[in-house]
């Protein structure tokens, strides 16, 4: 076709000249060290905020964090900054009686993305590895404490302003004041907004999505804390069920770990075709614990007595009201992990359960072992500032044109991934959506073999944090076909979304070992099913049914 303008290469030049003008001046236009050496000041005009320092981090320096709790040790001691940037620490009042404690990491290299982590458990410790992990990858990253100092919740006590804040307003007042912070920063606003978090924080970018839909654009919320009254009363419940030490429903953790664990595996590790230690579906897991009892009573090894058997049953047995109506959907079977059966199935009430009771619901000097049912309702009746976070109407996030990923481990014995598969359908009852419908903006993976928010004998890295990925990003662990972080920007971006996440399981979960398999984690409500034929460590060997 012949072109109608008479000077096409001068045009082409004009053209070229004009945009590289434009890359020159923008990148002229932020100078990363002085806008590292006057965000403080700048930022310190934003209501109600306090700047403790903002340094410039080289890649490669170990910060250490000597001002946090101790507590929040097992959180992150110290942390490698993985790339340059200018580290904001501030205080924000959210009360005349509470504040929050906040850090922004903003990396030289920008991407115009802004991000959000979130909190595990009780605690209030900024997850300083989710900041690393986050800010190398450009997003300009915001993490918080949560309103409080510590792994506990003695604070909550006689304070319903601290607990606002964990509830809800300090992830809310993070990302306001973190937006505001990178728009200074930079000189422009943030183009697209990113939560990721798991647990707690996956119950936290629920609530956003629920109460804060403008928040953000696209929301990672891994095992989350939803329905959490009713979860913390199912969390303490074992204990009803199992008693202390001496009781004689009680089992050690070798039983746990070694007896019964293997007779679920023997009973229901084939149902997904390969013996391999991983249950893909435990809802198909009809478990029968009457097959340990003990043939004869003087015979106590290697065997349960049947009172053991029946508290082993109801271990499995999803948590009812008074009235029969479901409070907490069942524990999974082949959940009982060596790390984890202590702190649930040990004798003594879960910490969380235990500082929820003590300072939320009742007060410290509560005889929590009466704890009963009708105790239960008057938590979940409570439900302060609807920490219930069980909202099932999504209609604000989807109409705005927010994404949401959800992924729980199959074999997750902290908060049951049951209760994902419960919410969801609560979504999709009140908003009366199908799954076909709801994948326009939810979408929900299982993740088989996976323990609570990582470990685990499946293939559980799906980048869903600095471990997630090998601990090294590169073009592979941040594929979005693998990543959850990366798939959510896509999807948010480019409208690409989801089908599968691809996880991987590294030999003894050590990277440099190589990769012992990868199995791509299904939608819900498919489950993975394998093919019978061809090698069970290759995805291919698997599909969605
Ligand atoms: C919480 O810890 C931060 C340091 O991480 C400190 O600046 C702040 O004063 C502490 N807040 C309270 C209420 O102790
Ligand atoms: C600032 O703090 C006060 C309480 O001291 C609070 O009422 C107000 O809402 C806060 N402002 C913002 C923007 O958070
Ligand atoms: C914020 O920090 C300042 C300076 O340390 C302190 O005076 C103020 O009480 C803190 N505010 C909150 C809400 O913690
Ligand atoms: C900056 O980030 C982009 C991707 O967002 C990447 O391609 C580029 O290599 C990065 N540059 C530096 C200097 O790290
Ligand atoms: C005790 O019972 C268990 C389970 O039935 C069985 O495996 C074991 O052989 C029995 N031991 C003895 C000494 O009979
Ligand atoms: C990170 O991954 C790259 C590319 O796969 C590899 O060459 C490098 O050795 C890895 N680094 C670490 C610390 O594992
Ligand atoms: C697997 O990891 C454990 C704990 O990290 C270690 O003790 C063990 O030696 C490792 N085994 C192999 C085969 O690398």
């Amino acid at each position: 076709m012949q072109t109608e303008d008479p000077a096409p290469m001068a045009r082409i030049i004009f053209l070229a000249a004009v945009v590289f003008q434009f890359l020159w001046t923008a990148a002229a236009a932020f100078d990363f060290e002085s806008a590292c050496s006057t965000i403080a000041i700048q930022a310190a005009s934003i209501e109600n905020t306090t700047i403790f320092f903002a340094d410039l981090v080289p890649a490669g320096t170990t910060l250490t964090f000597p001002d946090q709790d101790p507590s929040c040790s097992g959180t992150s001691s110290s942390q490698v900054a993985l790339v340059d940037m200018c580290r904001v620490a501030l205080n924000v009042t959210t009360s005349h009686r509470s504040g929050i404690t906040m850090e922004a990491w903003l990396p030289r290299n920008w991407t115009g993305r802004f991000l959000s982590t979130g909190n595990g458990g009780l605690a209030g410790c900024i997850q300083y590895v989710d900041l690393a992990y986050t800010s190398a990858q450009g997003f300009a990253t915001v993490g918080a404490n949560n309103g409080h100092n510590g792994t506990g919740g003695s604070l909550f006590f006689n304070n319903p302003d601290v607990l606002a804040d964990f509830v809800y307003r300090s992830v809310h007042t993070n990302a306001v004041v973190g937006k505001e912070i990178a728009r200074m920063f930079y000189g422009t606003p943030h183009r697209t907004s990113y939560y990721i978090g798991c647990s707690t924080g996956g119950r936290q970018g629920f609530k956003m999505v629920q109460d804060f839909p403008q928040d953000f654009d696209g929301v990672v919320a891994g095992s989350p804390a939803v329905n959490f009254n009713d979860l913390t009363s199912w969390q303490a419940h074992f204990h009803n069920i199992l008693g202390v030490a001496s009781s004689p429903t009680f089992m050690t953790t070798d039983q746990w770990t070694g007896l019964v664990h293997d007779s679920i595996l023997e009973q229901c590790d084939t149902i997904d075709g390969v013996a391999d230690g991983i249950i893909e579906d435990p809802n198909l897991c009809d478990y029968k614990p009457e097959e340990l009892i003990c043939d004869s009573p003087t015979n106590r090894s290697n065997c349960l007595t049947p009172a053991q058997a029946t508290a082993v049953r109801q271990v499995f047995s999803p948590l009812y009201n008074t009235h029969g109506e479901l409070m907490f959907p069942r524990q999974q079977p082949g959940s009982e992990n060596p790390a984890i059966v202590s702190s649930l199935y040990g004798g003594d009430l879960f910490a969380v359960s235990e500082d929820w009771f003590r300072f939320v619901v009742f007060n410290p000097t509560f005889n929590l072992n009466t704890l009963n049912l009708q105790d239960y309702q008057i938590a979940q009746d409570l439900n302060p500032f609807n920490i219930a976070t069980f909202n099932g109407d999504l209609s604000s996030f989807q109409s705005r044109g927010g994404k949401v990923i959800t992924y729980h481990g199959q074999a997750d014995m902290l908060i049951s991934p049951a209760d994902t598969e419960f919410y969801y359908q609560h979504v999709s009852s009140t908003m009366g959506l199908p799954p076909s419908k709801l994948d326009d903006f939810l979408r929900f993976f299982r993740i088989g073999g996976m323990s609570h928010c990582a470990t685990g004998p499946g293939a559980w890295e799906i980048g869903q944090t600095l471990a997630g990925a090998s601990g090294n990003l590169t073009a592979e662990t941040l594929d979005p076909d693998r990543n959850v972080l990366t798939t959510v920007v896509r999807w948010v971006e480019e409208g690409i979304a989801p089908d599968t996440i691809l996880g991987t399981k590294y030999v003894n979960d050590t990277t440099s070992l190589g990769v012992e398999f990868s199995r791509r984690h299904c939608r819900y409500p498919t489950r993975n099913v394998y093919d019978r034929k061809g090698d069970s460590n290759l995805p291919s060997s698997w599909s969605c049914k």
